[in-house]
């Protein structure tokens, strides 16, 4: 869920509306708004999107007030009806609350407020917080301040809420656990949301809460931050935004996606820029050399990720196997925390995230943390709670990521890793010199050569519309490429709700060889260094049971031409560095064919972009 709230001078609608629509891709069921002028409290919400709840509030409520806070959800209690939007009103009318997280405990808490007279006219773990608020407060007979201190005490779970109290139209109350709470700070005013980008055209300083900690933000006073254990007085770091407007807006392009794929050369560029250092012959990374023997000396490496994220792992498995020969596990995060693995500090640990705040990943790292594994984050998200969360780590520089799906995220991902696998390969000897040359001045080349591929984009768009109406898809490909399979399956189902599956091509005949008629199309990745005669032989298979074959090939390639229904080229390259290349037709692939079939594709159904809750 995202939230957003403002007080200060301003008209806070606007901004809120305006900072919901920026905060859509953490998730887009339901949506609501409460403006607070002094006098009234006006509460606007709906299913769907931001742009429902600005259609609906226009009419419904008067829109003036200088506080305000608002909401949009991404639903784990309750469908997302109106009834289970946010804000959240207590009983009496008084405390309205927006939460993004889970209550855990919180049926015990509401059957124990129900007994003292609290009724509850939604399924929400929030609106039994904001009761537990108001029941505190009473009873104790304390601050708003005070009482959701003591209230967050009882709970069990992750929040970021803010709450304002109808007696104080100059204060707002915000709590950080587990999930992300920025406060801009500007002249008498202050912005509260999930991530700076609501305020960013307002201010370039905030603070970020630490993980249990509180604020109350007055305007023209200064912040009071608190820590909810114990109520002792922490003292908040401001720091400066190095965001631009421009890098959250889609700049031309029909689609956050579109401009996202289009972003690659420059991304993937901003990832290497400065640490590889072709004339030096290094490839440099601070968080890397600082903990070097810990690498060095590590019996495995174990790679926890989410979605996309964990696609990059499996293709980091191959890199650092292949070139760094350190055994390598792959784990979905979700599986990792739960499964009671063997960890021991001679374990290195590299969780991957874009958004850094993925809940799963973050409860693997502290896992591993306590078991002694040294653990190094590659996120994006400059500041999330993964990259403070780790020992040590190394920023993707991607820049914002909006579409749902991820794309770039996902191929600067794969350069880093190769950078670190690379750095790792040199230092421990595993990689001669000419080698490990060859592939920095490689990799050099990679943005213009994802130039080339994206000139293939008419050709794509024209392959779009033949399988536009398929069922089904079949994504095959080996070794370096079998993880690319897996995330061209991923982005198509994301955004096109075609069903699709990835497979390692040679598994084919071990049964999705069964689904094969002249219905399937089957995408396959048979660029030339690898197990081309081994991929060759597959295409084969498909061909004699007479599916759709949409090949991606190395630039010149007439056998697989000879075969395939449709290629796409993609320029020479090693196979270490080839899953940079293959992704991106897949991309174009599923981005059309979601187009064509009339998706919403930056902000697909039932997805979220940043999962904040288990
Ligand atoms: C969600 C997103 C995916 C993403 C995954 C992991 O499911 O929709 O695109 O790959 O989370 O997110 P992370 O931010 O940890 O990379």
């Amino acid at each position: 869920c995202g939230i957003v709230g403002y007080i200060g001078h301003r008209e806070a609608y606007p901004i809120i509306i305006k900072g919901l629509h920026r905060l859509e891709y953490r998730g887009y069921d339901s949506a609501g708004i409460a403006l607070y002028d002094g006098e009234q409290i006006n509460l606007s919400k709906t299913p769907g999107k931001v742009s429902d709840l600005e259609n609906q509030s226009q009419v419904e409520i008067s829109r003036s007030g200088t506080l305000g806070i608002g909401h949009t959800r991404w639903a784990t209690h309750g469908e997302p009806n109106q009834r289970n939007a946010h804000p959240h009103f207590s009983n009496s009318g008084d405390l309205v609350i927006i939460h993004n997280g889970i209550i855990e405990n919180y049926e015990s808490i509401k059957t124990e407020l129900t007994k003292r007279g609290y009724s509850f006219h939604s399924d929400t773990d929030t609106e039994v917080l904001v009761n537990l608020i108001e029941e505190v407060k009473k009873k104790e007979g304390v601050k708003l301040g005070k009482a959701v201190q003591i209230a967050l005490n009882q709970v069990v779970g992750a929040f970021a809420i803010a709450v304002f109290d109808r007696s104080k139209p100059d204060e707002i109350v915000v709590a950080k656990l587990g999930s992300p709470l920025a406060i801009g700070i500007g002249e008498d005013e202050f912005f509260i949301a999930s991530d700076a980008t609501p305020f960013i055209e307002f201010t370039n300083n905030a603070v970020y809460l630490e993980d249990g900690e509180m604020a109350v933000v007055r305007p023209g006073k200064e912040i009071k931050l608190r820590k909810i254990a114990d109520d002792a007085v922490a003292y908040p770091a401001i720091q400066e935004l190095q965001l631009s407007l421009e890098a959250i807006e889609k700049g031309g392009y029909d689609h956050f996606m579109l401009k996202e794929i289009y972003e690659q050369p420059h991304a993937i560029k901003d990832t290497y820029r400065g640490r590889l250092r072709v004339e030096q012959g290094i490839v440099k990374m601070a968080g890397v050399d600082q903990n070097l023997e810990r690498f060095l000396n590590a019996n495995r490496i174990i790679i926890v990720a989410c979605g996309t994220s964990w696609h990059a792992g499996l293709v980091a498995e191959y890199i650092f196997e292949d070139l760094a020969r350190i055994p390598v596990e792959v784990e979905y995060a979700s599986e990792f925390r739960y499964r009671n693995p063997v960890i021991t500090d001679k374990d290195v640990v590299i969780a991957i995230s874009q958004s850094g705040e993925t809940a799963d990943t973050l409860a693997a790292i502290k896992l591993a943390k306590e078991k002694g594994a040294f653990v190094f984050g590659i996120c994006n998200v400059v500041g999330s709670s993964i990259a403070r969360e780790t020992h040590a780590g190394a920023y993707t520089h991607a820049g914002p990521e909006i579409g749902v799906a991820s794309t770039k995220a996902f191929t600067t991902q794969i350069t880093l890793l190769t950078l670190l696998a690379l750095k790792l390969a040199r230092e421990s000897g595993t990689l001669s010199k000419t080698k490990f040359h060859e592939i920095l001045t490689e990799m050099e080349g990679i943005p213009a050569k994802v130039e080339r591929v994206l000139e293939s984009n008419p050709l794509i768009e024209i392959i779009a519309d033949v399988y536009k109406d398929a069922e089904n898809c079949l994504y095959l490909g080996r070794g370096y490429n079998f993880p690319v399979a897996l995330e061209g399956a991923l982005k198509l189902k994301e955004i096109s709700y075609i069903h699709a599956e990835g497979y390692p091509a040679a598994e084919m005949k071990h049964g999705p060889i069964a689904l094969i008629d002249e219905q399937m199309p089957v995408i396959v990745i048979a660029t030339k260094k690898g197990h081309y005669e081994k991929v060759v032989s597959n295409i084969q298979e498909i061909k004699s049971r007479k599916g759709k074959i949409i090949a991606v090939v190395t630039e010149g390639d007439s056998q697989v031409r000879d075969l395939a229904d449709h290629v796409v080229e993609v320029p020479e390259s090693s196979e270490a560095l080839s899953p940079l290349l293959t992704t991106i037709p897949l991309q174009l692939l599923s981005y059309h064919i979601a187009v064509m079939r009339g998706c919403n594709v930056d902000q697909p159904r039932n997805l979220a972009k940043s999962v904040t809750v288990e």
